[in-house]
């Protein structure tokens, strides 16, 4: 009897963790297609994601931890061709609150700049998920 209490205590533990880690992982598909859209309204129309594909934009495949200027094919500015940092996410973010601010005389225009913190960070989040 008490084995069989054990059994069935164990059993809904175990439903509960899967249970909870499937919320987890609805949160985390969820917070990704946010991104993406924020994305797709504010990025998608001079630039995609996908490997070698560049556009109006270079393309933003693995674009945290590039180096800036560097997608093979594009034809940068001289400003952003010679910027000389790699991206990170605080780079990144930075870059399009103001472009001007982070690469003096860079060519991505028209841009005017996303003031909303929380738009800039869904868009950051999402080009550093992609691709892995
Ligand atoms: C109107 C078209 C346009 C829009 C919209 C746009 N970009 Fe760009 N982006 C460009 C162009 C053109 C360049 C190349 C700039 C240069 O050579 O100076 C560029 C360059 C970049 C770079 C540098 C890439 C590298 O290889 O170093 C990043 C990062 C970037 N854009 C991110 C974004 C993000 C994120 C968004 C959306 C929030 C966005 N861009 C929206 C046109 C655009």
């Amino acid at each position: 009897m008490a084995d069989r209490d054990l059994l069935r205590t164990t059993a809904a533990a175990l439903l509960t963790a899967g249970f909870i880690v499937a919320l987890d992982k609805q949160t985390e598909a969820q917070e990704k297609n946010e991104g993406q859209i924020a994305y797709n309204n504010a990025c998608r129309t001079c630039h995609t994601t996908d490997e070698g594909d560049n556009r109006l934009g270079p393309n933003l495949h693995n674009i945290i931890g590039r180096k800036a200027g560097a997608a093979e094919g594009y034809n940068y500015s001289s400003a952003m061709k010679n910027a000389g940092f790699t991206w990170d996410e605080a780079k990144l973010d930075a870059f399009i609150a103001n472009p001007d601010a982070v690469v003096s005389g860079n060519n991505m225009k028209p841009f005017s700049g996303i003031t909303d913190e929380a738009e800039r960070k869904k868009i950051v989040d999402y080009l550093a998920s992609e691709g892995k």
